[in-house]
């Protein structure tokens, strides 16, 4: 079926900070010969191609010109890897599970829960898409997407073919991948495997995870063989729901900043200022710093700015209160990385992709 291409559309229900952006033309994909008519299409019409998946990690500035594809190609499959021959030790117990791009992520990984296939547990609850995770690598409660991942299928917009990357080559780093440096632009991801495992082998070594299972466990009067994938779903999600607002409730895009990493001389330097500051030692002798704690110290958590504001649960979101503009979002951003700067000398990163700058 050819795609429906439509003029002047509302993205606003496409972003989860729920910002007003208009695409000049907009079409949703979900089958592969739609989107490569609807990538031919622009290429005609000499239109610039915007991709979107979940819209939950996007801030939208301003209009898009040009065509926005939304990706919602769908379908599962999956191979046990004994079937392949004689696996051993935990590969015995490996299913591998391909999953189209469009798929929604948390329903996703309930359905892996409900079919006994384990690993994903603790990135339970992210908001997205299959396609969009890989992206930025996400990652929560001690476990990220690169650690499952076994290869995904990308869509050439150079060369028009499909192209097979494995772990390696998506050159995964927190909150990092090449689809945000060499292949931003140029790879649209149409599915992604990763192996998952029969056995369960629930990773509760994130202390706020940790905490919970045991109060958990004292509560209930359970021991820790009690501790199942499901539980830790279940613990995980209710941890997020404290946390982190709801998109649908409280429009963000959750952590709007990356976690820096300190390098050894400037760590010693801040420690030294600032006993107190929280951090995770990395194995180059430098660690990640809590951005969230940074902000705090800022006094900014739960500032209000007119029509956007931080959080007042998590410093490291920022919310739309409501009839926020890109620009005013980006503006308390703004205020948010100078504040941090001139206190402690560290230059935050936005995480999620800025589209529609003039
Ligand atoms: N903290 C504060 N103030 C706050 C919140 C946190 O000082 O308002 C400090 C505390 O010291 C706390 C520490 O920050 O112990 C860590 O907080 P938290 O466990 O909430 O994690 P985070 O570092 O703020 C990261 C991810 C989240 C992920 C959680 C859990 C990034 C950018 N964010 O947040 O990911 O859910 O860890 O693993 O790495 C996302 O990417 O959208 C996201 C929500």
């Amino acid at each position: 079926m050819t795609p429906v291409i439509q003029q002047n559309v509302s993205l606003r229900a496409f972003n989860t900070l729920a910002l007003p952006s208009t695409a000049e033309y907009f079409c949703s994909v979900s089958e592969h010969s739609q989107l490569l008519q609807a990538l031919e299409l622009a290429r005609t019409s000499a239109l610039v191609v915007t991709i979107i998946g979940g819209g939950s990690n996007i801030v939208l500035a301003g209009d898009i010109p040009g065509l926005v594809i939304q990706i919602d190609l769908r379908g599962v499959s999956h191979r046990y890897v004994t079937a392949a021959g004689n696996a051993t030790g935990d590969l015995a117990n490996a299913v591998d599970v391909t999953f189209a791009a469009g798929e929604n992520w948390h329903q996703q990984v309930l359905f892996c829960l409900d079919q006994g296939w384990y690993g994903l547990e603790n990135l339970s609850l992210i908001p997205g898409t299959m396609g969009a995770a890989p992206i930025q690598n996400i990652g929560a409660y001690g476990v990220e997407l690169a650690d499952r991942l076994i290869s995904l299928q990308a869509l050439d917009r150079q060369s028009g073919e499909l192209v097979c990357f494995d772990r390696q080559s998506c050159e995964f780093g927190y909150r990092d991948s090449l689809f945000k440096h060499a292949g931003y632009d140029r790879y649209i991801i149409v599915d992604v495997t990763l192996r998952l495992s029969t056995k369960p082998e629930p990773n509760i070594s994130y202390p706020a995870l940790s905490a919970a299972v045991e109060a958990f466990c004292r509560r209930e009067g359970l021991t820790s063989e009690a501790i199942t994938p499901r539980l830790v779903s279940n613990l995980v999600c209710e941890i997020r729901r404290q946390k982190l607002p709801d998109p649908a409730l409280l429009p963000n895009a959750g952590s709007f900043f990356k976690n820096p990493l300190l390098k050894q001389p400037q760590l010693n330097a801040l420690l030294a200022q600032f006993e107190d500051m929280p951090n995770y030692p990395q194995p180059d002798g430098g660690a990640k710093i809590p951005a969230a704690w940074l902000i705090e110290q800022c006094g900014l958590k739960g500032a209000e700015r007119g029509e956007v504001g931080v959080h007042d649960r998590q410093a490291l979101v920022l919310i739309n209160r409501g009839q926020a503009s890109g620009a005013e979002l980006l503006a308390l951003a703004g205020e948010v990385r100078q504040s941090v700067e001139q206190r402690f000398a560290i230059s935050l990163e936005i995480e999620p992709r800025i589209y529609g700058v003039n």
